[in-house]
């Protein structure tokens, strides 16, 4: 990344609201991803954090605010959003992979499908993606013999297939095992190492205090506090903050 890129913002989202009736999931959120950086969100359950997430791509469309993708305004049916969709890789709590494709078809397949990319380049690809997650050896299985730190990790390297600018997961460990999540956050860990651009919603406070440049802590659909992982979880300024990391 050239020097005048870095730090500059991949996502950026100004006075998001997004309500569910009478309910303002999201409350007037302005949020950079920053280039090269990892931004942590943390808050209560409910607090919005998949909703804002979710309104960062569109897949919720908000009410009001507007959303920046590599500086241009994103709306809704336009090439930008379409640019945003097949360059932002998303990770959730649920895989959601195809049980009835192999591992490997599972990775190759947006690829195939989305930029016409031939299949064994696809498939070549793919191979050395799952090689990256550590699952070289589960190419050919299929995702149910796979625990599911295993899956989460082909999931992983699945959003990576598109060769992302930018990656947000939402919860990735929320539905593992205690014992699976450690797999897990070691490749989201090497990925930060890498440079990624990368939004990670998550309760796993000792992963945001190594891992995050910058913690964004929520609250009722609002940013409590942000700023580094030191300060907020450590020494959070405010008592809706303190509150929540001390439990
Ligand atoms: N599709 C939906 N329909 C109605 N209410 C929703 C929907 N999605 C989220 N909400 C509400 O919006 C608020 C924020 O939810 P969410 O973004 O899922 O929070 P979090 O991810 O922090 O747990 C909650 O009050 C939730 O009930
Ligand atoms: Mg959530």
């Amino acid at each position: 990344m050239p020097p005048e890129r870095a730090n500059a913002a991949v996502i950026e989202a100004r006075s998001i609201v997004k309500r569910f009736g009478p309910v303002r999931a999201v409350d007037g959120i302005s949020l950079e991803i920053a280039a090269g950086r990892v931004t942590a969100i943390l808050g209560p359950s409910g607090s919005g954090k998949s909703t804002l997430l979710r309104c960062l791509n569109f897949m919720e469309i908000p009410d009001s605010g507007e959303v920046l993708f590599l500086g241009s305004p994103v709306r809704v049916r336009d090439r930008a959003l379409d640019g945003l969709r097949a360059r932002v890789g998303m990770v959730f709590q649920q895989f959601n992979l195809f049980p009835h494709l192999r591992v490997w078809e599972n990775v190759a397949l947006a690829p195939r499908v989305v930029r016409g990319a031939p299949s064994p380049v696809a498939r070549s690809f793919a191979l050395a993606l799952l090689d990256r997650v550590g699952l070289a050896d589960k190419a050919q299985a299929h995702p149910s013999e796979l625990s599911g730190g295993q899956q989460q990790r082909a999931a992983i390297a699945r959003a990576l297939a598109m060769e992302p600018v930018a990656l947000l997961f939402d919860e990735p460990t929320s539905a593992l095992d205690p014992e699976l999540r450690g797999e897990v956050l070691e490749v989201m860990r090497s990925l930060a190492a890498e440079g990624r651009t990368m939004a990670v919603v998550t309760h796993e406070v000792a992963f945001a205090r190594a891992v995050a440049h910058e913690v964004v802590f929520m609250d009722a659909g609002r940013v409590v506090e942000r700023g580094a992982p030191a300060q907020v979880i450590d020494a959070p300024a405010n008592e809706r903050t303190r509150r929540f990391f001390a439990s």
